[in-house]
């Protein structure tokens, strides 16, 4: 049996079109500015997302800290999702590299409390109190289980952020998925921000690489400060051209994903209810509660990995599954005979 791997979209292989496209990619020096290939990819993904310009970075990491060196004034504070990606999973660059602080604002399903992040905006600085750099916005939302984020929430959050005179970031890794699940094209979802970065390299399948898109001045800041984190690639076209058969093949087969995480969910949801809400999985990401087995996420990945099914586990109940371009409908199936199993042996054991 071939290999299912649910561990990310991120484990995507470039496509027979990508690997043409690189290896006959016209390229030259990025780093000054003359890559043919690099500035085609920009040029598109910032038409598709309705900015100005867009800048090629090396990943999703990557693109939120530029933005946030482009940005946000140095020891301002950014107001971000309590789960969001970029204060829980990109090792404190926020703080370390940008100089800023951050404020965990709650919400459900990672939209954000609007009253509570209104009362935490600081427009200047005072006494005790650093002001309000950036408020940052995430959809889909990873650590929700890929939840796109509803259009007037966002609308709502760019409308704070337009009071108070504070720019909006969104990371927009999946902002593909996100246009996706609600029906829209991306930009009428990136409108709601002033930039916006996404990646290429996840459910899009290209091998590396994000783009931060954004207003012509606030882009070429982000070019400079690319340069800093050594972020500037010299014959960078040969990446590029795999992005831009990503923006160009791999969008409108996103509702493939969706369509097979809602099978591994409404049949996990079979084996109990308690591992997930099928009506809660809009996009590619399946977040499991494996509590009633009585077994730690780890515990079941090592089952999987037996039957040549790769999941990630840890010592808690929880496990996200994603589904991408390499899952087909068989293999979600196949993933839910052996989960079915593995949680029939958990029961007895237990
Ligand atoms: C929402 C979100 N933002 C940013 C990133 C970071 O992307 P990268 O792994 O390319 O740095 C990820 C990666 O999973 C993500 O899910």
């Amino acid at each position: 049996m071939a290999l299912i791997d649910l561990r990310s979209d991120t484990v995507t292989q470039p496509t027979e079109a990508m690997r043409e496209a690189m290896a006959r990619a016209e390229v030259d020096d990025d780093g000054l500015g003359r890559d043919p290939t690099t500035r085609r990819l920009e040029e598109m993904a910032a038409a598709m997302l309705g900015k100005e310009a867009g800048l090629f970075v090396v990943s999703g990491t990557a693109s939120n800290l530029v933005a946030l060196l482009a940005v946000a004034p140095e020891r301002g504070i950014v107001l971000a999702h309590q789960l969001s990606h970029i204060l829980r999973a990109e090792m404190g660059g926020l703080g370390t590299l940008a100089g800023l602080f951050s404020t965990a604002i709650p919400g459900e399903r990672g939209t954000m409390d609007l009253d509570i992040l209104r009362a935490e905006i600081h427009p200047k600085l005072a006494l005790g109190t650093l002001p309000t750099a950036l408020i940052e916005v995430e959809t889909t939302h990873n650590f929700s289980g890929g939840h796109a984020l509803p259009l007037d929430h966002l609308a709502a959050v760019h409308g704070i952020g337009e009071e108070f005179g504070i720019p909006v970031h969104m990371d927009g890794a999946r902002i593909f998925n996100a246009a996706v699940a609600l029906g829209v094209p991306a930009r009428e979802i990136a409108q709601y921000a002033d930039t916006v970065g996404f990646c290429l390299s996840k459910g899009l399948s290209a091998p590396v690489g994000s783009v931060l898109c954004g207003p012509a001045a606030v882009i070429e800041r982000a070019r400079l400060l690319r340069r800093m984190i050594g972020g500037t690639l010299r014959q960078s076209g040969i990446l590029a051209a795999a992005g831009i058969v990503a923006l160009e093949q791999m969008v409108d087969r996103l509702a493939e994903d969706h369509a097979n995480a809602r099978r591994l969910a409404q049949g996990l949801h079979a084996v109990h209810p308690g591992i997930v809400d099928p009506a809660n999985v809009e996009t590619n990401i399946v977040m499991l509660n494996l509590a009633k087995s009585g077994r730690s996420s780890a515990w079941f990945a090592a089952g999987f990995e037996r039957h040549g099914i790769r999941a990630r586990g840890n010592d808690t109940p929880h496990m996200r599954m994603v589904t991408h371009r390499q899952i087909a409908r068989a293999d979600v199936d196949g993933a839910l005979d052996v989960f079915a199993a593995l949680w029939n042996e958990a029961k007895v054991a237990a």
